[in-house]
C-alpha cells in the first residue's frame, strides 16, 4: 500500500497509527486487546526479538494467527525494517471487550 516513514525505535503500532492504518492498539499497547496484530514479512519477521510469553498469550487470543504475526505495540523499528513489508488481518477481536463482560 505504499511507503511509510518511520524511525528506529518507533513502536510499529505508532508507525501504523500515525501513517494513517486502520490499527485500533485498544489497550494503548499496553500488550492485553491484541487490536494491534500485524503480519512481519518472513525475512524481518526471524530478526525480530522473539515474543514473549505476554505478546504469545495474546497472540493466541487473536484471530487468523500466522507464523509471522506480531503485535504492532511489541516491536520496534530498527534498521532492519528498511524495504520490509507489513500486512494487516481481515478482523482483529479486542480482548478487552471480553475482559470487562
Ligand atoms: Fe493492545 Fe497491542 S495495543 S496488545
Amino acid at each position: 500500500m505504499g511507503e511509510v516513514a518511520s524511525k528506529v525505535g518507533e513502536k510499529m503500532l505508532d508507525v501504523c497509527q500515525s501513517n494513517g492504518f486502520d490499527v485500533e492498539g485498544a489497550c494503548g499497547g499496553e500488550c492485553c486487546c491484541s487490536t494491534c496484530h500485524i503480519y512481519v514479512q518472513k525475512e524481518l519477521y526471524d530478526k525480530l526479538p522473539k515474543p514473549d510469553d505476554d505478546e504469545l498469550d495474546m497472540l493466541d487470543l487473536a484471530v487468523e494467527v500466522k507464523d509471522t504475526s506480531r503485535l504492532g505495540c511489541q516491536i520496534k523499528v530498527t534498521p532492519d525494517f528498511a524495504g520490509m513489508k507489513f500486512y494487516l488481518p481481515k478482523a482483529v477481536v479486542n480482548n478487552l471487550d471480553e475482559t470487562k463482560k
